[in-house]
């Protein structure tokens, strides 16, 4: 197939890239800048910015499916806004060149839980793409756990730097993390399954935890004691500002997913695990990985 990946440099579409690749398809492209993209052989590479519909037509063009892995939360405040314009541009020029089928990772989270500025945008982004005249099929997730994530890498240096943790309401609310693997072959997987043209699936990995379950294994994985007390009164935007003050996680992009924190996100709908086979990462299994320390057991004999 011809396949399209916007969002190629991103944590997760710089991994989709060589995985589709080896599956056999056709790989293109979409990056704002060429010469800081670092092509795997084999793919081709089209210059476009989301924000700019003239320059997308080209990388549409002849395309079967299309990947939409793109969010421009680092951008600042408005970036909403920016997200869906970003994404009626490419709804446009995806219906226009004909294309069948878009891919889009989205977020997990209930409407009905008032969601978070940037859970709500997520959501807004997969309303627009369905609009285009070809099937949409959203995977929702959580945080996805592996190195260069941006919701992990808050999670990883907070773990690592902190021994005692002072933090509200959030730390008791459940998250469902998927290893970064298993979210590539979801990914991958849909494009051979045909009935996952048109759905909305959740995908997540087998431990549903809170995120103080979350902070305590990742820092007892990095061989630290991390002692969280939770108090009443820290609102999620003191807790943001703190935050900044211990990771370098940039603000425009931690405030957003720090605010989502308030939002349980856990899969309610299991139907995609009888669609596609992934390995189910253990999220312990996901953190050593993610952390560089992933071990080979050795079998004397
Ligand atoms: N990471 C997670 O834990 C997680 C969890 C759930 C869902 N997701 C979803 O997974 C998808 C990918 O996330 P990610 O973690 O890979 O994000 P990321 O690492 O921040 O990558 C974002 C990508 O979007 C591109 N982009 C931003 N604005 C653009 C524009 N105007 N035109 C073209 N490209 C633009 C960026 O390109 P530049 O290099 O040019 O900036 C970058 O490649 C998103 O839809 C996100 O919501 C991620």
């Amino acid at each position: 197939m011809n396949i399209l990946v916007t969002g190629a440099t991103g944590f997760v579409g710089r991994r989709l890239v060589p995985a589709l690749l080896d599956a056999g398809h056709s790989v293109r492209v979409l990056v704002r800048d060429a010469a800081s993209y670092d092509a795997p052989a084999g793919a081709s590479v089209f210059v476009g910015d989301l924000l700019d519909p003239w320059s997308l037509d080209d990388a549409v063009e002849g395309i079967d499916a299309a990947y939409y892995l793109v969010h421009s939360m680092g951008a600042g405040d408005d970036f909403r806004e920016r997200d869906r314009r970003a994404a009626h541009n490419f709804e446009r020029a995806a219906s226009s060149a004909g294309v069948s089928q878009v891919i889009y990772l989205g977020g997990l989270g209930e409407d009905r839980d008032h969601l978070s500025d940037h859970l709500r945008s997520r959501r807004e982004v997969e309303l627009v793409l369905r609009e285009g005249d070809y099937d949409l099929t959203t995977l929702r997730a959580a945080i996805i756990v592996g190195d260069g994530s941006a919701s992990f890498e808050m999670v990883r240096q907070l773990a690592d730097r902190l021994p005692v943790m002072v933090t509200p309401r959030w730390v008791n609310t459940k998250c469902q993390p998927i290893d970064i693997d298993d979210v590539i072959a979801y990914l991958v997987g849909v494009l051979s399954v045909p009935e996952t043209a048109g759905e909305t699936y959740e995908i997540g990995g087998p431990d549903v935890l809170t995120y103080r379950e979350v902070l305590e294994r990742t820092a007892e994985i990095q061989g630290h004691d991390l002692t969280i007390i939770q108090v009443p009164v820290l609102t999620p935007t003191l807790s943001a500002y703190w935050l900044d003050l211990v990771t370098d996680v940039p603000a425009s992009v931690a405030h957003p997913l720090i605010h989502g924190m308030k939002n349980t996100v856990v899969v309610t709908d299991h139907r995609i695990e009888n669609l596609v086979s992934v390995p189910g990462t253990p999220f312990d299994d996901a953190v050593r990985k993610a952390l560089g320390e992933d071990t080979v057991e050795v079998v004397d004999g």
